[in-house]
């Protein structure tokens, strides 16, 4: 009798506690607060529609919204996700397929709170914990720029998320756990141009999107550039508060302002894959106030050190296959002492690249080659072959061994296991 009431005692106590729990995911997923939008009714200006075209190329919307070939802003690029595709809607003006219908308060809800116009919950693989730091304004400005584009009559594509993360319970929990729809406060200790280039890295330019380093439900901070792993690809966007990872407080400020612009500056550096597309799809539309500003913001990056595993047992015979496989596939261009060739083919000796504490984007650069960026200030880059078909798995672990510890480098030793398990997390 009385274990049967124990029973229902607590049937009762876990039913109140799953109400009590429901109540509080759906509060914290509706904490919108919209302020009023400044524009009022009257067709937008030139002004306002140059400042949306401005704000849109900062915040990349062309990067994840135009698939391949096709036509801008219309969708349809799946990204990549831990828990599978997500496809990036078509943001003309149709009617149909498209932002037509949608009003500026819409249009808000997305940027900010992360809402579909049916008030269905969007997957963070669009990056509006970023975004929700814009502002009215700036969001404004955005839609007024998107609503003067074309139509395209392009559908959607459904998510190809697995289950549970393809449900909305699944992400309003998700949103409970890890997302406000905080706006910018500005830090009243720094002076403006801190504030702008924060304002830029954390919300619109969502350099955090990529640099943080994530939990395992795929959440991190927008003020957090502490390195992480992006999703499908294998490459790892490194720390930006270590300056032996991709930090650049030790840069020169006009170094890092080429950087931005170009992808590549004089001796330090040529941005890699996944950012080589963020310089050119991105920061080269920064105006020149806003690239102070950003580099400002950057070098002053609180620092902190990555954590480096213990280096593996030095293994001689590998280093010595990587000095043979190094002469004789690389150094033609990147020198028999890895320095390199100035203006055509960047030193390895000093590089990050090779020094720091993951071989993962070594690895992928020498399997895949590449271009920097094409860009005003360095319009004809050389390029490098790819090697993935030339090299095999061990010679790769034994080229990067060499690699990290020659010229000065004291990296470590990069094992078979190691390139076995960094190409296991790739899914292309
Ligand atoms: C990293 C890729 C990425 C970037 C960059 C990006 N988006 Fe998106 N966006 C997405 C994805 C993916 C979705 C779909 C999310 C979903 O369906 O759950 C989306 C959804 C949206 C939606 C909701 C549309 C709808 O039909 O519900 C709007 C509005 C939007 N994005 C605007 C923008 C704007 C404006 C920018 C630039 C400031 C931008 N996006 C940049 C990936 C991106
Ligand atoms: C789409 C993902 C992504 C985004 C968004 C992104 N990065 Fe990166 N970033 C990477 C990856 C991957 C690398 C490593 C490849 C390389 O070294 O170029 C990288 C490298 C860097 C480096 C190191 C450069 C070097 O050669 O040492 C800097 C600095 C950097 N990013 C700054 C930024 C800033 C600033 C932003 C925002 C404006 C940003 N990143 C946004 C992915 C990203
Ligand atoms: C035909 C000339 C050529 C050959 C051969 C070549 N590279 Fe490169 N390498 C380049 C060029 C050009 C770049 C810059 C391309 C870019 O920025 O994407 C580059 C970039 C790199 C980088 C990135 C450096 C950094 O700091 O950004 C690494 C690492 C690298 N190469 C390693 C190798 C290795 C290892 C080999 C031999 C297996 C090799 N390369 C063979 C031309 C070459």
């Amino acid at each position: 009798m009385s274990g049967r009431r124990t029973a229902l005692r607590i049937a009762l106590l876990l039913a109140a506690l799953a109400l009590g729990l429901a109540a509080l995911v759906w509060r914290l997923n509706h904490l919108d607060e919209a302020p009023a939008s400044t524009e009022g009714t009257a067709p937008p200006t030139p002004a306002l529609l140059e400042r949306g075209a401005y704000l849109a190329r900062v915040g990349n919307c062309a990067g994840c919204h135009t698939a391949r070939g096709g036509p801008p802003y219309a969708g349809g690029r799946a990204i990549a996700t831990p828990f599978g595709a997500v496809f990036a809607p078509n943001l003309t003006p149709d009617a149909a397929t498209g932002l037509g219908g949608w009003s500026r308060a819409d249009f808000w809800a997305a940027l900010h709170n992360g809402r579909g116009r049916d008030g269905r919950l969007l997957s963070p693989a669009f990056p509006y914990p970023n975004y929700a730091l814009l502002s009215r304004a700036d969001a404004d400005a955005l839609f007024a720029y998107l609503q003067s584009l074309t139509p395209v009559a392009q559908p959607n594509l459904p998510s190809q998320l697995r289950f549970p993360y393809n449900t909305q319970l699944s992400l309003a929990v998700w949103r409970a756990l890890y997302f406000r729809p905080a706006v910018f406060e500005p830090d009243a200790r720094r002076g403006a141009e801190w504030n702008r280039g924060a304002y830029l890295s954390q919300g619109l330019a969502h350099c955090s999107a990529c640099h943080a380093t994530r939990n395992g439900l795929g959440a991190g901070g927008t003020a957090d550039f502490s390195g992480g792993l992006l999703a499908g690809s294998g490459w790892l966007a490194p720390s930006l508060h270590d300056p032996a990872e991709a930090g650049v407080m030790d840069w020169s400020p006009a170094a890092l302002r080429q950087w931005l612009a170009h992808g590549s500056n004089a001796a330090l550096a040529s941005a890699q894959g996944p950012m080589a597309e963020v310089i050119l799809g991105s920061t080269r539309h920064l105006n020149e106030a806003d690239l102070a500003a950003m580099a400002q913001y950057l070098q002053a990056l609180p620092r902190r050190p990555v954590e480096r595993p213990e280096p593996a047992e030095p293994q001689p015979l590998l280093r010595e296959l990587g000095r043979r496989l190094y002469g004789e596939h690389c150094a033609a261009c990147h020198g028999q002492q890895g320095e390199g060739v100035a203006g055509a083919y960047p030193p390895l000796a000093g590089s990050r690249v090779v020094t720091m504490a993951s071989p993962g984007n070594l690895l992928l650069i020498i399997q895949r080659g590449g271009f920097a960026p094409a860009t005003a200030g360095h319009p004809r880059p050389f390029g490098m072959p790819p090697f993935a078909g030339v090299l095999d798995d061990r010679q790769l672990a034994a080229l990067a061994s060499y690699l990290r510890n020659s010229w000065g480098h004291q990296a470590g030793d990069v094992r078979l296991l190691d390139v076995v398990q960094l190409k296991s997390r790739r899914i292309d």
